[in-house]
């Protein structure tokens, strides 16, 4: 699965839409938790405002639409972190089984992440962090896939052999 970052026109389908958030629904959690809370906007004057709320994320203004993934805050916040990652990815990947794109867009800094949380109404209890673009494809990246290669992030036993290396790449994300 690929990031998809330039979307066709045409709405994704509102079953879908819901089929995905039951995806979500089941997904695991920190003890279990469930700390997601989703809203899925279409409205294209709310998507260009949350276009503007990250660095990265333009293109979410011409998304047919964008899943806002807000937490309610625990105690716990790697645990929170991890559970939104997880169940995003849980999404994402029902997404691209329907035939959707869809690419993650974080929200920052903080004063762009409180102009998001006013267009969203999100209750101060909860953390927003990152919208999923989705939609058809208009174009799926057909580059290499660049990622590190399989000797550079695994070791067996220790962290202390071989190539393993901490490098972290700093390339575009787009
Ligand atoms: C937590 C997270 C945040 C991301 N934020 C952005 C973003 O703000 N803008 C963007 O264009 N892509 C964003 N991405 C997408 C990554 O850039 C993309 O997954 C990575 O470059 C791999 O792209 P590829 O699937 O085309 O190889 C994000 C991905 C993750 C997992």
């Amino acid at each position: 699965m690929r990031a998809v970052r330039r979307f066709e026109r045409s709405p994704v389908p509102h079953v879908f839409v819901e089929q995905w958030f039951e995806h979500a629904r089941r997904c695991g959690s920190s003890k279990n938790s469930q700390p997601w809370r989703f809203a899925a906007v279409t409205d294209p004057q709310v998507l260009a405002v949350l276009a503007g709320c990250g660095d990265d994320g333009a293109f979410l203004a011409d998304a047919p639409l964008g899943i806002a993934v807000a937490a309610v805050q625990g105690a716990f916040p790697f645990s929170t972190i991890f559970d939104l990652g997880r169940v995003s990815q849980a999404i994402m990947i029902a997404a691209w089984a329907d035939g959707v794109g869809t690419c993650p867009v974080v929200l920052e800094p903080a004063d762009r992440i409180e102009e998001a949380r006013r267009a969203l109404h999100v209750p101060s209890r909860c953390r927003l962090d990152l919208v999923i673009a989705c939609g058809f494809p208009a174009k799926v990246p057909a580059g290499r896939l660049d990622r590190l290669p399989r000797e550079t992030i695994r070791q067996f036993e220790t962290f202390s052999q071989g190539q393993f290396s901490l490098e972290i790449p700093q390339g575009p994300r787009t």
